[in-house]
């Protein structure tokens, strides 16, 4: 991919608490892809999607604290404040006007179609409720709102999960009707970036790691809280001296999504050749787990007492996104407006 003078950009739903597979499937290619994009003399654009949040969280003071979390885990996990552009979505007045000016070139059948919003009706459906019962217009517009986050900057790839694909394709789209009813190239089409083996990083049990089956390696835990997690993945029972197949094992696919390669590699020849034993492997896990995650871990204890400061970067963060944002969303409305 080239990335000389790009714009990466990326949005983060605070979420409350984190496990690896969020680390490994999100945060941690978003930052490695940020750094390349700076080291290749663009721009890194990240925010902490605030305004996204509201839709499912409306206790404001648990909602306070998410995105308080989800800022201090991105320093934390190595987004440096002077190289990227990182802030808050609600402080850039731009993303809202751009939203209202987006809704009038958005298709209604996308939204319909859109993933979130589909879920949301197929369980009405199944409980035998009118369709949109208790479904609201943040959630029905939240593409839209997505495709603002994304077009006002002129982002050229966005790196997101899995699950976020449909969205920037749904962006696209939309930039694309703007663009093709103007004859000219008013907003830039951007591209999804996802990793391939990342989201596919199993809980201990084997399932998708996930908060909700209790099945997660914590990402801010205690050495021993990570060791047990570690300790607690599923095994079988073969001869440990007997050759294995390592694309069979959980605790190698587990260890394949977090480790470094040569560890990796390590792992996996041990585990062909046999008298690797799953104790050691998990030994080796919890260790390279620990010693990647107890400097974040320290950071982020850190910016979480020294919010103040924080939220200071936060808000210089804000001042460099709209110095981008306000002429692409200037000439969106000059054109818009026949203002040129
Ligand atoms: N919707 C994304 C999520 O649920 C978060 C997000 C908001 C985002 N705006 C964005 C991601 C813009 C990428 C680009 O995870």
């Amino acid at each position: 991919m080239d990335l000389l003078n790009k714009i990466v950009l990326t949005g983060v739903k605070p979420t409350g608490t984190l496990h690896i597979g969020n680390y490994v499937g999100a945060i941690r290619p978003a930052i490695q892809m940020g750094n390349d994009v700076l080291a290749n003399g663009g721009k890194l654009i990240m925010f902490v999607a605030d305004y996204h949040a509201v839709n499912f969280m409306k206790d404001a003071e648990q909602l306070a604290r998410i995105i308080k979390e989800a800022a201090c885990t991105y320093l934390a996990c190595g987004v440096d404040p002077e190289k990227a552009i990182f802030f808050r979505q609600s402080d850039i007045p731009e993303v809202f006007e751009m939203t209202t000016l987006l809704t009038n070139f958005t298709p209604k059948g996308f939204m319909n179609k859109a993933h979130a919003y589909k879920a949301a009706v197929d369980k009405n459906v199944a409980k035998g409720e009118p369709n949109d019962a208790g479904i609201n217009m943040g959630l029905y517009n939240y593409p839209i709102l997505m495709a603002a986050d994304i077009l006002t900057y002129g982002a050229d790839y966005v790196p997101v999960g899995k699950d976020q694909v449909q969205h920037v394709e749904i962006t696209a789209d939309i930039a694309g009707a703007v663009n093709a009813c103007y004859g000219e190239p008013v907003l830039k089409i951007p591209q999804a970036i996802t990793q391939e083996n990342a989201a596919l990083l199993p809980g201990t049990d084997g399932r998708k790691m996930s908060k909700s089956y209790g099945n997660v390696i914590p990402l801010f835990g205690s050495a021993e809280e990570i060791k047990k997690a570690v300790m607690s993945i599923k095994t079988d029972s073969q001869d440990i001296n007997a050759p294995k197949n390592p694309e069979e094992i959980l605790l190698f696919q587990i260890a394949r999504g977090f480790c470094a390669p040569d560890l990796v590699k390590e792992i996996e020849e041990g585990l062909k050749k046999g008298g690797m034993g799953y104790g050691t492997i998990k030994k080796m896990l919890a260790e390279a787990i620990t010693t990647e995650l107890a400097p974040i871990h320290e950071k982020y204890v850190d910016y979480m007492a020294h919010y103040d400061k924080v939220e200071e970067m936060l808000r210089e963060g804000a001042q460099k996104a709209r110095a981008l944002a306000r002429p692409v969303l200037d000439q969106f409305k000059a054109t818009v407006f026949n203002q040129k």
